[in-house]
């Protein structure tokens, strides 16, 4: 019977464990919720590769499957652990005061740092709920513990079960009935993360009841107030732990979205510029963005990585922003070009430059606009640049950009057919263009047979 018990008392301990696990999960997920997928990720990141939070998860699983392994392993084994803890009864008082203050002064202490590292408002109040989980967990512990003694150990047990669930409820009422309408009148920035401070205590006490069952018919009280101590340091270093990382990641979360608004608005900046630069020509609306989209699709297809590809778009919207130094009457000219008006467009690059290098943060942004009317032969402008020695990005803007221009509408023509476009950039691969681009190009545009890539 009594084996039959403690049998069943380490199987319950093991559905607690995994029902801790789900808690704990939950309780994560709660925390961040479903926009914040992000956090989450960053929270399994730092979580799983904080050593501290590694060593405590290993301490904790072998103190687990310690304790099952001494309930299946049977009573003949606690005979002997009997005999180390109970053979000095003097050992055994002093050693329980001793540890009983140490750990008192231990929750306080880490409740307290807790408290501040949470900007608590009272942080009376985070210790004295500290204490009282401490308490109902010890209680928790103790009614189980009664189920070994007792004539009637089912029943014991279940009514150890049934009270567990009891106080677990009990702590969530507590919290919603006092805390939380105390955090509410205050402002009190506890409530945030409510889940982390109710759930893993409460779920604890499970553990703890758990535990106790599986242990108690042959670990004498002393040595369980041990192993409580040390749970104890175990369960509070590890909310602790996990507390601090909570903390970082909201930081860290929120200087990401800070970032992200900040990458945002220079994005919508940059797109407005380009805006004002193709609305100087009414017959190239939205020349400036195919052209940055044209590039970054040329970019992946040549394999450059996902920054530089950013970068290639960014360099796109941009390329032709010393447009605004040239006078509308010549870019909206219906003439001919004269030589002196085709100077004047020529020097779209150098101003360009000269404007985009202003942007000190981002020098590099500068070189598409030079650079993207350079040929490969070297015949084009302004600086006469040949094959690679005009950057990567440039020669891909200078593909994108005559792409562009064959296929939309001009005042004087409509869209070139796919074919003819794509029999251009073959002649003038090698002259006009890098020929890894044009292929890059060429299969962008097989994988096209609608066309659907003009604007
Ligand atoms: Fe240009």
């Amino acid at each position: 019977m009594r084996l039959a018990i403690s049998v069943f008392a380490g199987i319950l301990g093991v559905v607690e464990m995994v029902g801790i696990i789900v808690l704990f999960y939950l309780s994560i997920k709660k925390c961040f919720g479903k926009s914040e997928k992000r956090k989450l990720r960053l929270f399994l990141a730092t979580f799983f590769t904080n050593p501290l939070i590694c060593y405590l998860i290993l301490f904790a699983i072998l103190f687990v499957l310690g304790m099952l392994l001494l309930s299946v392993l049977g009573i003949w084994s606690a005979a002997q652990f009997q005999d180390i803890y109970t053979h000095d009864i003097t050992f055994n008082i002093v050693t329980f005061f001793f540890l009983a203050a140490l750990f008192l002064a231990l929750q306080i202490l880490i409740a307290l740092k807790m408290a501040k590292w949470l900007h608590a408002r009272y942080p009376s109040l985070v210790v004295f709920l500290y204490l009282m989980f401490s308490v109902f967990m010890v209680l928790s512990m103790r009614m189980s513990i009664n189920a070994d003694k007792s004539a009637h150990p089912v029943f014991e047990l279940l009514l150890s079960l049934a009270t567990d669930i009891i106080l677990a409820f009990g702590i969530v009422l507590f919290y919603f009935l006092v805390v939380k309408p105390l955090a509410e009148l205050t402002e009190w920035p506890f409530d945030t993360n409510w889940r982390i401070f109710v759930i893993p205590p409460a779920a604890f006490c499970f553990l703890y009841a758990g535990l106790a069952m599986g242990t108690a018919q042959f670990l004498d009280n002393s040595t369980i107030q041990l192993i409580s101590f040390f749970s104890n340091i175990v369960m509070f270093l590890f909310i602790w732990a996990f507390c601090i990382i909570i903390k970082n990641i909201n930081a860290t979360g929120d200087a990401l979205e800070a970032r992200d608004e900040v990458k945002t608005l220079s994005v919508e900046v940059m797109e407005a510029l380009a805006h004002t630069i193709d609305a100087k020509d009414e017959y190239t609306r939205g020349h400036s963005v195919r052209v940055a989209k044209y590039s970054r699709m040329l970019a992946e297809r040549m394999g450059l990585s996902p920054k530089e590809c950013e970068d290639v778009y960014y360099m796109g919207l941009l390329h032709d922003i010393g447009k605004i130094g040239v006078p509308n009457e010549i870019i909206n000219s219906p003439n001919k070009l004269t030589d002196e008006e085709y100077a004047v467009i020529k020097t779209h690059p150098g101003v360009g430059y000269d404007i985009l290098a202003e942007i000190k943060s981002r020098p590099d942004l500068s070189v598409g606009a030079r650079w993207h009317h350079e040929r490969f032969d070297g015949e084009g402008y302004p600086d006469r640049k040949t094959g690679e020695d005009t950057p990567l990005p440039a020669r891909i803007i200078s593909v994108a950009d005559s792409y562009d221009a064959m296929t939309s509408n001009r005042s004087y023509r409509d869209y070139l057919p796919q074919d003819k476009v794509r029999d251009e950039l073959k002649r003038c691969a090698g002259t006009q263009f890098d020929p890894r681009v044009v292929e890059a190009m060429l299969s962008l545009m097989d994988e096209d047979p609608e066309y659907k890539m003009h604007e």
